[in-house]
């Protein structure tokens, strides 16, 4: 397949591309460039003319808790008229009333609810997401999660990576005893899925109303014993030291981060964990302070971005929504914005073949009827995405 003039955002040296060629052969990106340096040898029949459409990675959603049971409606009126998210956690609402929904729920209901919401990202332009457990908090539903995760990406073209995030919460069981929690369901309920070929990264949740930076090092310990990379939800209401934790664990990502600081930040940078931004979840809580964004850019730690698309705190199922609430709420530039749902978060989920558009990668790719890439961060509420070309069908 060869892609004709295109204005190609390579997320590489070569930058903006305008009239550029792409050709795609056995899943992968064999040539992109200039249409002036297209190579003879490549000009075959199955040619689509772009009409200067814009032409993307496909995106990535690399943070989604898509997988889960119910929805907290009920908690959003309760913090509209003034409970914090804090508040509604300790009250027993909140991570472990979604817990509640998703145990009760078989694996195909779980698939059926999962479904819609994965096909609105698709016709988003997203070919790669990840799909994190931690709604069931027992090693059965933990399972179910992920198995359900798997299915999904035999139900539809697309890749999903998932990940472990049985360090979510305390469920009511063991209120005041997460110790016990993770010595007694989470660990072995990791052991269980890893066993069952359906973990490629561990995640927590570090905070006060979730784990401690020592627990959640037991549950990083038992990851590097099963040679997984890691990633965590760190900084996200309060300051506990969770960034600095992950980046000396070599963790993939930080996420959320709005409390992370600029030593965070150096630490950051010298392991190469992405911060994941999740600017969703900072409106519907309505946060005010803003991840270190500046500090980020001066040392240099690469941002994504993210739909965090979860019941609770981030109902939002748009990615391209979360590119504009990455620029207006955190002052990306629209360029940083798109780098966060392609090159970054493919760092962020481990993966070096997608992400941009050159040689060997998968030819994952998204076309827009848009003439500049500024177009996708600008507006808001409106998918302008022509067409995906997902690698292993092209
Ligand atoms: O990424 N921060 C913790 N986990 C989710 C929220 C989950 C929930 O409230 O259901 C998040 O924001
Ligand atoms: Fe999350």
């Amino acid at each position: 397949m060869l892609l004709i003039h295109g204005t190609l955002a390579t997320q590489t040296d070569l930058g903006l591309i305008r009239d550029g060629a792409v050709a795609l052969r056995a899943g992968r990106i064999l040539w992109a460039g200039a249409m002036a340096d297209l190579p003879d040898a490549l000009a075959q029949d199955d040619v689509t003319d772009l009409q200067g459409r814009l032409v993307t990675p496909a995106l990535i959603d690399c943070h989604t808790h898509l997988v889960h049971g119910g929805n907290r409606a009920r908690e959003f009126e309760m913090r509209l008229s003034g409970a914090s998210y804090e508040d509604i956690a300790r009250a027993g609402g909140g991570i472990v009333s979604t817990v509640t929904a998703t145990r009760a729920a078989s694996e195909d209901d779980l698939l059926a609810q999962a479904l819609p919401r994965l096909d609105a990202l698709i016709a988003e332009g997203i070919a790669t997401l990840e799909i994190k457990s931690g709604y069931g908090l027992d090693i059965e539903t933990e399972l179910r999660m992920l198995r359900v995760a798997r299915r999904l990406a035999q139900m539809r073209p697309v890749r999903i990576r998932t990940t472990f995030l049985g360090a979510h919460a305390v469920p009511a069981e063991y209120r005041g005893r997460a110790d016990a929690y993770l010595e007694t369901v989470c660990l072995p309920a990791l052991r269980a899925a890893h066993a069952e070929g359906l973990v490629d990264a561990v995640d927590g949740f570090c905070e006060g109303i979730a784990f401690s930076p020592d627990q959640i090092a037991r549950v990083f310990a038992e990851a590097r014993a099963l040679h997984l990379p890691v990633k965590l939800h760190a900084e996200q209401l309060s300051h506990l030291g969770g960034t600095r934790l992950a980046a000396d664990h070599g963790a993939l990502s930080a996420d959320h981060v709005e409390y992370a600081t600029e030593t965070d930040a150096q630490a950051m940078a010298r392991a190469g964990t992405v911060a994941v931004l999740l600017p969703g979840a900072f409106y519907a809580l309505r946060e005010t302070q803003a991840p270190p964004v500046a500090a980020f850019r001066a040392h240099g730690v690469p941002m994504a971005v993210a739909t965090d698309l979860n019941p609770g705190t981030s109902p939002m199922n748009s990615l391209l929504l979360a590119m504009n609430m990455a620029c207006t709420l955190f002052r990306l530039t629209p360029d940083e914005a798109l780098s966060g749902v392609t090159l970054h978060a493919a760092r962020a989920l481990g993966l070096d073949d997608c992400g941009a558009i050159a040689p060997g990668l998968r030819a994952d790719l998204a076309i827009w009827n848009a003439d500049h890439p500024a177009e996708l961060s600008y507006r808001f509420g409106f998918n302008p995405l022509h067409r995906r070309i997902f690698g292993q069908d092209a």
